[in-house]
């Protein structure tokens, strides 16, 4: 069987367990700043467990399934043995209050055994906690079906999730194969969704974070299609399927692995940078470019050419364009950190943070140069170098401080402008399309809006012109714009919220207009907004500025995306 041949195979199982197929998200999760990349399937879905009455309006049915590209860069280190990649891609089903344990362990053993068939060598099923009770019921669902190995763990493997700052999480049990070099490997993971976490899992595992059941059991599966191909096609590692070219160095391993990671990213819009998910893409990069006599271009035609009929959006010029771009600014960073280390006598970790924060140099590349050169490292150089770094974040965090209050306003107001139209704009659409516009993402910044949202069509001249004019309506209007904080349950009663966000126990709602002239807008929001609509229009240099629709798209099936201005 093929990896094409799998991919094809999981959904059409789905399909036929009544699940509706739905595209991978992009790698950039949207609308979630507390996570870099999706990292699982279920991220797109995260306010379905929460909301499960949204999964049957958005699709009809209660039960999706997906193959989602995903990133993972928890486990880098590992990258080149015979199962760990970055980039992989995740074949899951999810349910939000369609079904529960049974229907999943028995969808996963049927794929599994007949689909696939493979002989599970052993599951897990969670032990117990102090506050979670052992999962007989999994236990006994596996047992009715004939898997007698069942092994048992706790909370640390066996508890999955949130993502992010917060979220849906819950129970896991996990199936187990053999690869062709008799490793088990974990290839399937089926998780209970039934509580919501309200913080991260680091607050969780370290007790500061609440679980609360969640209204109804949701079922969120993973299986790494790389894993599962290993295990169908009888080789010895992801390395040696048909997705790959049978790597066989760890060497090999890592760049290609590295280079299908920059591929993917690249192609969704990430652009090598200094923080967020930009620097995790320097560093994969400079990874790469370290082996400096790779072919990329022709490495990334290979990658592509496997998997372009999965995802059209890959490009291959972006690609190539950016990674030369990118290695030749390495390498002349190189060459300026030898200069530079070669310099200093004694070489401390004071000059050592100078040189990285001047030129961008890693730490583990000067402490590399420096070997390699001979250079004697001082001999507190690490404490040294953690002192410098400190300081220096302090510095940067008193210096923005200032900026705030003084300069900046300019660029900020016109944000708070362009976020209270998106508001309206948000609320227009409801009242000119329907109730099903919810938003899925948006992005603001000085001169525009972006709003992408869930509507299955294009929007008519005559539909656009009327969400024009009801948002200058009420901008004319001059309604005031304020928010109360209360809890999430009371708020879910008379405010929107938008897709893929993670709300706490106690959520900020805006509003624009209030009690006497009535509210025309309610929205659960972090802020800032204007304080009042009417700001919209000024312009101190002409006449009143209008609220004017540039653009509207499709960015996905059922998603549409307006991009609009302030003129
Ligand atoms: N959300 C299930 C998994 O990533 O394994």
């Amino acid at each position: 069987m093929t990896s094409n041949e799998i991919r094809s195979k999981f959904l059409e199982f789905f399909k036929e367990k009544g699940h509706k197929i739905i595209p991978s998200a992009s790698l950039i999760p949207e609308n979630d700043p507390s996570v870099l990349f999706t990292t699982a399937g279920m991220q797109q879905f995260k306010l379905y467990y929460t909301n499960p009455e949204l999964a049957k309006r958005d699709f009809g049915v209660n039960n999706v399934a997906t193959v989602q590209k995903c990133v993972r860069t928890g486990d880098i280190e590992e990258v080149g043995d015979n199962n760990h990649l970055t980039f992989f891609e995740m074949l899951g089903n999810f349910s939000f209050g369609g079904y529960g344990r049974k229907d999943a362990i028995e969808y996963a053993h049927e794929f599994i055994t007949k689909e696939m068939g493979l002989k599970i060598s052993y599951v897990t099923i969670f032990k117990g906690s102090q506050n979670i009770r052992r999962d007989d019921e999994s236990e006994k669902i596996w047992q009715s079906l004939g898997v007698t190995n069942i092994r048992e763990e706790g909370m640390e493997d066996l508890f999955w999730g949130p993502t992010g700052d917060s979220g849906p999480c819950g129970l896991t049990t996990e199936i187990y194969c053999k690869n062709a070099s008799d490793e088990d490997v974990e290839i399937w993971n089926i998780v209970f969704n039934e509580y919501f976490s309200d913080g991260s899992r680091e607050k969780l595992d370290k007790g500061e974070a609440k679980l609360t059941k969640l209204p109804v059991m949701g079922v969120d599966t993973g299986m790494g299609l790389e894993r599962l191909v290993s295990v169908v096609q009888n080789k010895k590692s992801v390395y040696d399927t048909d997705l790959f070219d049978n790597e066989e160095t760890k060497e090999k391993r890592i760049i290609v692995d590295h280079t299908r990671a920059i591929t993917f990213m690249i192609s969704d819009g990430v652009r090598p940078s200094n923080k967020g998910s930009g620097y995790v893409l320097r560093r994969l990069m400079r990874t790469v470019a370290s082996y400096k006599n790779i072919d990329i271009e022709k490495l990334v035609e290979i990658i592509i050419e496997k998997l372009r009929k999965q995802y059209f959006e890959l490009n291959k010029e972006w690609v190539v364009l950016e990674f030369k771009n990118e290695r030749a600014a390495y390498e002349q960073a190189y060459n300026h950190t030898e200069a530079e280390i070669s310099k200093h006598q004694g070489f401390t970790g004071y000059q050592a943070f100078n040189i990285s924060s001047t030129l961008g140099t890693r730490i583990s590349d000067i402490i590399e140069i420096a070997k390699k050169k001979g250079t004697v490292l001082s001999d507190k150089f690490k404490d040294e170098f953690e002192e410098a770094s400190k300081k220096h974040q302090e510095l940067s965090r008193t210096s923005s401080a200032g900026m705030f209050k003084g300069g900046l306003v300019d660029s900020g107001e016109e944000s708070k402008k362009l976020h209270t139209a998106t508001h309206l704009l948000n609320q227009a659409l409801r009242i000119v399309l329907g109730e099903h516009v919810v938003q899925k993402g948006s992005n603001i910044n000085a001169e525009r809006l972006r709003f992408d949202f869930v509507h299955p069509r294009k929007l008519s001249e005559e539909e656009k012109d009327e969400v024009e004019r009801i948002v200058n309506q009420k901008i004319d209007e001059g309604l005031p714009v304020g928010f109360v904080e209360m809890p999430r349950i009371e708020a879910e009663k008379i405010a929107t919220h938008s897709f893929n966000e993670k709300y706490g126990d106690v959520v900020k709602v805006y509003s624009i207009g209030d009690e006497t002239k009535g509210y025309f807008s309610r929205e659960f929001c972090g802020g800032p907004h204007v304080s009042n609509t009417k700001e919209l229009a000024d312009n101190p240099n002409g006449a009143p500025k209008r609220f004017k629709i540039q653009k509207e798209e499709a960015v996905s099936a059922g998603v549409r995306r307006i991009k609009a201005i302030l003129v």
